[in-house]
């Protein structure tokens, strides 16, 4: 049996799998530049964050109508269940879909049908995180939270991904207020690629509630205390930092330094379709890389539900 955790920090389009990619792709005409699923498996050697990127916003080009989105959901929630997830906050990238004519509610709806029936089919709970693409301008952001608006009974929270350098969260500030005032909850991408000093900004100018990444706070002893006295939680995924080459090789990564430190940490899989694994993939990997014993795989597996934005509702207590 695996342990029971939750996954906090995963982007539903990067669980799309090449062979969903190539069904989704004949279904809606979609023509696209690799032979078959093998040729497409081989352009999965990324350099960094941007060469994935890259990747990942040409293959959306498949996922068109509400159901592909539900289909995407529903695979994802299948996989996560045989590796243990009773909980899953997902996040999704809709400027990335509004700006291909795939709007905001296809893809809401779409992924709620999926999400509506995740407790019964899967015995997940599921929460949806909007993510502004950072690497945009603020107006974008700003009017994409005025096209959520319509769909927020469904949407928990805000995030904010894709490229980081250069694109600190402070720019992001009127976005994050705003959504503060609409009730949404608050994460961010910080300290991935981009400085520690970043992950400072997200939690003072932004007011996240959890760090997504935040690996590089290693550099900021102050940052580090300062994080653990908050206990705030960062929502690891130490198989897209190999892939992505935040670290070389998964056996130097800081995460048992981390979890020394006392950090709040959990364990993610972020973009498991293109890193090589799902969440209890990542489990089995820091075990035998890191040698993270099984009672600090409980701690990490206790830390995300700590770390989850569940309320103590009665569905939620049933986990
Ligand atoms: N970092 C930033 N943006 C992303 C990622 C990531 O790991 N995955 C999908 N969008
Ligand atoms: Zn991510």
């Amino acid at each position: 049996m695996p342990i029971p955790k939750a996954e906090l920090h995963l982007h539903i389009e990067g669980t799309l799998e090449p062979e969903l990619a190539f069904a989704l792709a004949a279904r809606n005409g979609v023509q696209l530049p690799y032979a078959d699923t093998e040729e497409l498996r081989k352009a999965y050697l990324f350099e960094d964050l941007q060469s994935f990127l890259d990747l990942y916003y040409g293959l959306m080009a498949v996922l068109r109508t509400e159901a592909d989105f539900e289909k995407l959901a529903d695979a994802y929630l299948a996989r996560a269940a045989a590796q243990g997830v009773r909980h899953a906050e997902i996040f999704f990238d809709p400027q990335a879909h509004i700006a291909r004519g795939v709007g905001m509610g296809t893809v809401v709806e779409g992924l709620g049908r999926a999400l509506d029936r995740s407790a019964e089919r899967h015995g997940i709970s599921t929460r949806l995180i909007m993510c502004f693409l950072r690497d945009q301008s603020a107006e974008s952001a700003m009017a994409t939270l005025e096209a959520a608006k319509p769909y927020l009974h469904r949407i928990t929270g805000v995030g904010l991904d894709s490229a980081e350098v250069g694109h600190p969260p402070a720019k992001f500030a009127a976005v994050y207020e705003a959504a503060g005032a609409l009730g949404l909850r608050k994460v961010a991408h910080a300290g991935e690629e981009g400085p520690a000093a970043y992950v400072s900004e997200a939690l003072d100018v932004l007011g996240v509630e959890r760090i997504d990444h935040g690996l590089r706070c290693m550099e900021d002893p102050d940052l580090v205390e300062r994080l653990v006295r908050e206990r705030v939680p960062l929502t690891l995924c130490p198989l897209s930092n190999v892939r992505l080459r935040a670290v070389d090789i998964l056996e130097e990564h800081p995460l048992p330094r981390m979890m020394a430190a006392g950090l709040l940490c959990t364990l993610n899989s972020d973009d498991p379709a293109y890193f090589g694994g799902y969440v209890g993939d990542t489990f089995h990997a820091v075990h035998e890389a890191l040698g993270i014993d099984p009672e600090g795989l409980r701690e990490l597996a206790r830390n995300s539900f700590e770390a989850a934005f569940l309320d103590g509702s009665a569905a939620d207590e049933a986990l």
